[in-house]
């Protein structure tokens, strides 16, 4: 299967449109890898099962759940993906583009996507949070190739302010008395599901990177496509490969890092959310 057509589109986004008793999300949120926990923060939530949607995707990673959750975050109605979609998992870049348009069609006016990130940037730590600035994404594939949806956005289309500047600026506003250490940075994509190789990292930091993932990038595009303002969040889990000596990378170091700040993390984001 490859990209729905709008019409399938509008089909996915009216059934949950009437989920949620016709409402419209004011913000929509994608919860990255150990940060699923903030779903709990949801008041009066409306639940809805991927499986139940119309031509949506189902999650096959363990630790992402593969729920959409409706209810009030920070005052603001708020759509939460617990449950993200990636490349790894065997879909094309253009299914990828799913979850953005069905917010772009709910009415929803700013997108946040959280990640666990591998730093490249030697002066980053483990548990500080780098609010996105740009991206480098070498994979040639693009999640916006094949028939443009007109109706979605152009055919070439302008990524300049990708992560919405006015966003970043809130998230910044925002960090003060959270008790995290925050870093603004570029984040690169690597399509995984292999962490990369040691000089796949050194050619990273060459080309200006400060952090690695395997998601977020997809669903970036596809928010700049529809002009979809966006802000990227990065949960820095480990030094990347070969930054520092002797450590072995796995997932369950990734979800246990990202764990530790799970709380804090929580807290900063509702507060974003109620600044939007
Ligand atoms: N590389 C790629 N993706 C990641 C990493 C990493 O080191 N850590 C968390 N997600």
């Amino acid at each position: 299967m490859d990209a729905l057509t709008y019409e399938q589109y509008k089909e996915c986004a009216g059934y949950v449109k009437a989920r949620i008793g016709g409402a419209t999300p004011e913000i929509a949120l994608i919860l990255g890898s150990g940060l699923g926990d903030f779903a709990d923060r949801i008041e009066d939530p409306v639940t809805i099962d991927y499986r139940d949607i119309p031509h949506f995707l189902v999650s096959t990673v363990a630790f992402h759940a593969g729920k959409l959750i409706f209810g009030k975050v920070g005052g603001k109605q708020v759509l939460c993906m617990a449950g993200r979609f990636h490349h790894y998992e065997g879909y094309r870049f253009q299914q990828l583009t799913l979850p953005i348009r069905l917010f772009k069609l709910l009415g929803v006016r700013a997108t946040i996507l959280t990640n666990a990130v591998g730093a490249v940037n030697e002066s980053y730590r483990v548990g500080d949070i780098m609010i996105i600035k740009d991206h480098i994404k070498l994979t040639g594939e693009s999640p916006l190739a094949g028939p443009n949806i007109d109706e979605f956005g152009p055919r070439f289309f302008d990524v300049q302010d990708m992560y919405t500047a006015s966003l970043r600026k809130i998230a910044w506003n925002c960090a003060e008395g959270s008790g995290l250490n925050f870093r603004e940075g570029v984040y690169m994509y690597f399509t995984g599901p292999q962490f990369e190789t040691p000089a796949e990292i050194r050619a990273a930091r060459i080309l200006g990177a400060d952090a690695v993932g395997m998601s977020t990038v997809p669903e970036a595009l596809t928010a700049a496509h529809c002009s979809m303002k966006l802000l990227g969040l990065s949960v820095i889990s480990n030094m990347a490969a070969g930054v520092v000596p002797d450590i072995k990378l796995s997932n369950d170091e990734v979800v246990e890092a990202a764990g530790l700040i799970a709380e804090r993390f929580g807290k900063y984001v509702e507060r974003v959310i109620e600044a939007i």
